[in-house]
């Protein structure tokens, strides 16, 4: 498995990234909140669409923010200064080598990251690291094995299965969802918990369907259709027959649904 990144850094995945924040926050940063004085690693922040809402909810917290994309964290420092928060540093760093001492930190937050990295174990062993004993870890993962579409349409299946295969191929995994409780706890975390969120998108929720379906789900099927056809996971036609399927869930008569997966534990 090559160790690349399956959705790329386009201006569209950083727009998506940012729409995808936006209406998954109640999932992602209800309940989740750290004490003043606290120090923070969150270890992927991408262009910083987390990191704005870590930093808004918990201000008298100190977030020390990674990523290894040098553009994404550019990005994320700029976003996090224009909204006015000044608890927040940033580093161009890989997770599995943070330059950072022994149990320097209070807390770990990762969202949508230990999906995209070949070797989990290595993540949270680094994580554990730099972590203080009893400091508690958030992650938020999804699974692309809880797509539910109506109507059903096996051209989705396909599209969902060459985006998963993509995944894989650059050293991720797309059914992480399911595997974090299992995860955490042979990483040694203790105190695990794991919680599923039902994105759930119908005619009578509306924010859901624009937001969710077609901002977060169909455009990440979008960011990633040249690498996966060329690759020849699926050929053009096949492609466009998924995406008008799942475009097709979004009307009145039609519903799309797919879980992620929120963990939290102790180091
Ligand atoms: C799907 S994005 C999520 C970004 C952000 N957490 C969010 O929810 O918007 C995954 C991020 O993980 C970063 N990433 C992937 N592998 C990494 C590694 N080995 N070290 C640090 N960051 C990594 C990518 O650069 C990318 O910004």
């Amino acid at each position: 498995m090559s160790d690349g990144y399956a959705h790329g850094y386009s201006a569209a995945e950083q727009i998506r990234l940012e729409r995808q924040a936006s209406i998954l926050a109640p999932f992602i940063h209800d309940g989740v909140s750290f004490p003043a004085g606290s120090r923070i690693l969150e270890a992927g922040c991408g262009v910083g669409a987390q990191t704005v809402e870590l930093a808004r909810r918990s201000p008298q917290a100190t977030f020390i923010a990674i990523d290894r994309s040098v553009e994404s964290v550019a990005t994320a420092r700029m976003r996090v200064s224009e909204r006015g928060h000044d608890n927040v540093e940033f580093h161009v760093a890989d997770i599995v080598r943070l330059p950072f001492a022994d149990r320097e930190f209070d807390g770990a937050f990762l969202c949508f990251v230990i999906e995209h990295l070949s070797d989990a174990a290595a993540v949270f062993a680094e994580l554990r690291r730099v972590l203080k004993p009893a400091a508690r870890i958030h992650t938020f993962e999804g699974d692309h094995g809880s797509v539910l579409a109506s109507p059903p349409d096996a051209s989705i299946d396909r599209l969902v299965q060459a985006v998963a295969t993509h995944q894989s191929l650059s050293g991720g995994d797309a059914y992480t969802g399911r595997r974090l409780c299992a995860m955490l706890i042979a990483a040694g975390f203790r105190d695990v918990r794991v919680e599923p969120c039902i994105a759930y998108a119908d005619v009578t929720r509306q924010a859901w369907v624009d937001g969710f379906t077609r901002a977060t789900f169909i455009d990440m099927m979008r960011v990633q259709r040249d690498a996966i056809v060329e690759r020849g996971l699926i050929d053009a036609v096949a492609w466009e027959q998924g995406i008008q399927a799942l475009e097709r869930t979004t009307r009145s008569d039609g519903s799309f649904c797919y879980t992620f997966f929120r963990g939290a534990a102790l180091r």
